[in-house]
């Protein structure tokens, strides 16, 4: 039943091509949110590999990791952290910078969204090629969290992001394209 439901998710996941630039085929989620349907499988699906752990806060990437983090926690009964995009938090900040294909791009988060020892689940709607998780998980760590896992609706396997954290913590991917 699993599997036709992901079959299900993964046909209603619409690729563009050439967005946001040419050569790139973009992976939209937006058709998994539309419909009750689709959204209330992919947020079942998406909470039931960390059901009955302890997770404290899950923290979800601006901006498409904001779509279903929040639901995700509230599953969870964990509370919901943004980390964001420079200059977008407005409370003192801790920020991490982290190298792209071209150049750099950092993120923040607020100084005191995270007591010592609380553990985070770090969530994302994609994992490309784990950059941005990594990121993430070098604020968490910043702040004394502790990384209990990752999850993602969906990774682009052939660039294994999921193998530079896996040796951090479980990383679980809905889907595979
Ligand atoms: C995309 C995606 C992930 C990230 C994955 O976000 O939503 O957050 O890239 O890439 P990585 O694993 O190589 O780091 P994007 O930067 O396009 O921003 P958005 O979510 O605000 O659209
Ligand atoms: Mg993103």
């Amino acid at each position: 039943v699993e599997q036709s439901i992901k079959s299900l998710l993964l046909e209603n996941i619409r690729s563009i091509e050439d967005f946001p630039k040419p050569g790139i085929v973009f992976k939209d989620i937006t058709p998994l949110l539309n419909e009750t349907y689709l959204l209330e499988l992919t947020s079942m699906l998406l909470a039931k590999p960390f059901r009955g752990q302890k997770i404290d806060h899950v923290a979800g990437l601006e901006s498409r990791g904001f779509l279903f983090g929040t639901n995700l926690a509230q599953d969870l009964h964990a509370g919901f952290i943004p980390i964001r995009k420079p200059g977008k938090l407005p409370a003192e900040t801790e920020e991490v910078n982290y190298e792209l294909e071209y150049g750099t791009d950092s993120l923040e988060i607020h100084s005191d969204a995270i007591k010592t020892g609380a553990k985070v689940l770090i969530h994302d709607d994609l994992i490309a090629t784990g950059g941005s998780a990594k990121a993430a998980t070098d604020l968490v760590k910043k702040l004394g969290g502790e990384i209990v896992g990752y999850s993602f609706v969906m990774e682009i396997s052939a660039l294994e992001g999921c193998k530079k954290l896996e040796s951090i913590a479980p990383c679980h991917c809905l889907l595979s394209v």
